[in-house]
């Protein structure tokens, strides 16, 4: 059976809070052979291979239900869409469930403060985790490639369309690599938040650049990652290491029903 990794397997003098997030982070340390050892870690301990994937979702349903923020919230999927090529945001991913209902448990627990906070999500793909950072009251620009907006401009509309939202949401598209539009970038946002956008090693520098453009002093950015192939984390780590101050969220601070022994969740900031 899989163990994952919880507090107790580290030293409490290495766990610290980061950026606006006040729970305690493991934070990577900054050296060449860190990357590496993260990645040995991650698949010799939570064994990812061994579990389910994405037992929190059906990718081959049209509509995913998921209560969150005390609502019952309906993301509509387009699973025939999934085999076209570069097509990877038109169904929801685990790491998208674990980083929704992550940000609730936060801000329930006060860990965390999204009222009123300016989000940008990065492949926001169907939408969920921006739709549970609106509904927590943050003022969300959810993003993603040109072909992607359709169904997520649907599904925000569906879900955040009530008059009693505490938050806000606008849709664009951001190419990772391109210059972000002003919007975006005046004032830079409170957080950034990305799930499942870590899977493609040509992708990884365009992903950084923009991280990069977007990411100021005061930015606290959440990645949550698949742990599916250990090549593009390890490289996504080494380059972001050089810009980026790094820590894991254990799960011990996790929504507790949504755990998963398949995903990670990092917190970065600039250095
Ligand atoms: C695996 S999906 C994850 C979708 C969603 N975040 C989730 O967790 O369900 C990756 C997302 O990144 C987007 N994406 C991939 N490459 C991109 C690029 N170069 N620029 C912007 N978005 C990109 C995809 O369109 C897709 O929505």
């Amino acid at each position: 059976m899989a163990s994952v990794l919880g507090e107790s397997e580290v030293e409490d003098d290495e766990m610290t809070e980061m950026g606006s997030y006040r729970g305690k982070v493991k934070v990577l340390r900054d050296d060449q052979e860190s990357p590496a050892e993260e990645i040995m870690l991650l698949w010799g301990i939570q064994q990812p291979t061994f579990s389910k994937p994405n037992s929190f979702v059906s990718q081959s349903s049209l509509q995913l239900r998921l209560d969150a923020c005390g609502r019952s919230l309906s993301i509509l999927q387009s699973p025939s869409s999934l085999g076209a090529p570069g097509v990877t945001g038109s169904v929801m991913w685990d790491s998208g469930v674990v980083l929704g209902k992550f940000l609730e448990h936060a801000v329930d627990s006060k860990m965390l403060m999204l009222q009123g906070k300016k989000v940008v999500e990065l492949g926001a793909g169907c939408g969920l985790v921006g739709c549970i950072a609106a509904l927590l009251g943050a003022q969300v620009a959810f993003t993603d490639l040109p072909d992607r907006l359709r169904l997520l401009k649907k599904n925000v509309e569906a879900n955040l369309r009530d008059g009693d939202l505490r938050g806000s949401a606008v849709v664009k598209e951001l190419i990772w690599g391109d210059e972000p539009d002003r919007d975006l970038m005046e004032p830079l946002p409170d957080y950034i938040l990305g799930s499942d956008v870590i899977y493609s090693e040509e992708a990884v520098m365009d992903l950084l650049d923009t991280l990069t453009q977007l990411c100021g002093f005061q930015t606290t950015i959440f990645l949550a990652g698949e742990l599916r192939n250990d090549t593009v984390l390890e490289y996504f780590l080494e380059a972001a290491m050089k810009v980026f101050v790094i820590g894991r969220v254990e799960q011990t601070q996790w929504h507790p029903d949504y755990c998963s022994s398949r995903v990670v969740l990092y917190v970065l900031t600039k250095k």
